[in-house]
């Protein structure tokens, strides 16, 4: 039986991580980029075929799913990793719509369009192996908790948190295994866009900008020491908790990744809302 795994957003971060670990391990890997630059990077990767693929694209995820399929032929996709993902901080105030819907074009509806274009595929696995084929989209304690002025990413890993979980039943019928995975706060670029005040601030007007200007400067010194912090996920880490939920044969629905997102999975489950935002409170000086 041949492996093969199409991780979206594979070009930096978790899913280029997870790209290069599946590809040591024996598995045939199509690595979704979008700049050529990224694209020419993973094809010079052993056992990896670069996808380009914008999941806000249509015609680019049918092209990707049609390029996938021809490679593959008869033996199907054994599973695909929902990895592609961005954040756009901004205090609500002062939120961008387009921007906060994008982000929801691709944490939510980019998941939607390639997974159901990828059923097929899925199904043909299932068709010839008793191990049965999986997706598995990358969630966050993000959609389990709300957070000071990451309202747009809080929205889209919310609406993930509980699509995949309506995915378990559907897709469940069709023998594909649906995993949510949380990775926890790991050492990536969107980490260090996650506290981005310049993005923020830029487009505020002046009162804003008086207004919010000690919450940016928090959210500075959170993003200064988050990324300066050895306790932090790497996502070479992470990326070895996705294998490890590829690999498994019967993977369960909700998996956390690290130890953080266990934490705030355990504490949003067993203490009031009002710890939460106690906590949050006094972590942005609200
Ligand atoms: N880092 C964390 O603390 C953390 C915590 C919990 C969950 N996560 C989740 O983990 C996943 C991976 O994030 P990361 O931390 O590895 O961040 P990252 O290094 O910024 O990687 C994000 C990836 O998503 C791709 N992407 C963005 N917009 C896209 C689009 N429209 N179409 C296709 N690909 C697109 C990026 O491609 P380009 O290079 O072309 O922009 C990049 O490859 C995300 O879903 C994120 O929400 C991260």
């Amino acid at each position: 039986m041949e492996k093969s795994v199409l991780i979206t957003g594979a070009s930096s971060g978790i899913g280029a991580c997870a790209a290069e670990l599946f590809s040591q391990n024996g598995y045939r890997v199509f690595a979704g980029y979008r700049s050529d630059t990224d694209g020419s990077k993973l094809a010079q990767i052993a056992n990896v075929t670069p996808v380009k693929v914008d999941v806000t694209v249509v015609e680019e995820i049918e092209q990707a799913i049609a390029a996938v399929s021809t490679e593959l032929e008869e033996c199907g996709l054994y599973a695909i990793i929902n990895n592609a993902g961005l954040t756009y901080t901004a205090p609500f105030e002062y939120a961008d719509e387009e921007k906060m819907r994008h982000v929801m074009d691709v944490n939510v509806w980019g998941i939607v369009r390639l997974t159901q274009g990828c059923i097929p595929l899925l199904k043909r696995f299932n068709e010839q192996n008793s191990v049965k084929s999986r997706v598995i989209n990358v969630t966050s304690w993000a959609g389990i908790m709300g957070q000071p002025f990451n309202g747009a990413y809080n929205a889209s890993k919310f609406a993930l948190v509980g699509l995949t979980e309506a995915m378990y039943y559907d897709l469940g019928l069709l023998g594909i295994h649906v995993v949510s995975a949380s990775p926890g706060v790991t050492k990536t670029r969107l980490l260090a866009r996650t506290t981005d005040a310049s993005q923020a601030y830029e487009s505020m007007p002046e009162e804003g900008k008086e207004f919010y200007k000690k919450y940016i400067d928090k959210l500075d010194s959170i993003s200064a020491s988050a990324n300066s912090s050895s306790a932090l996920a790497t996502p070479e880490k992470i990326a070895k908790g996705l294998f490890n939920l590829v690999e498994r044969k019967k993977p369960g629905l909700k998996q956390d990744l690290a130890t953080d997102a266990r934490l705030m999975n355990l504490l949003r489950r067993l203490l009031p809302f009002s710890w939460s935002s106690r906590m949050f409170k006094r972590m942005y000086k609200l």
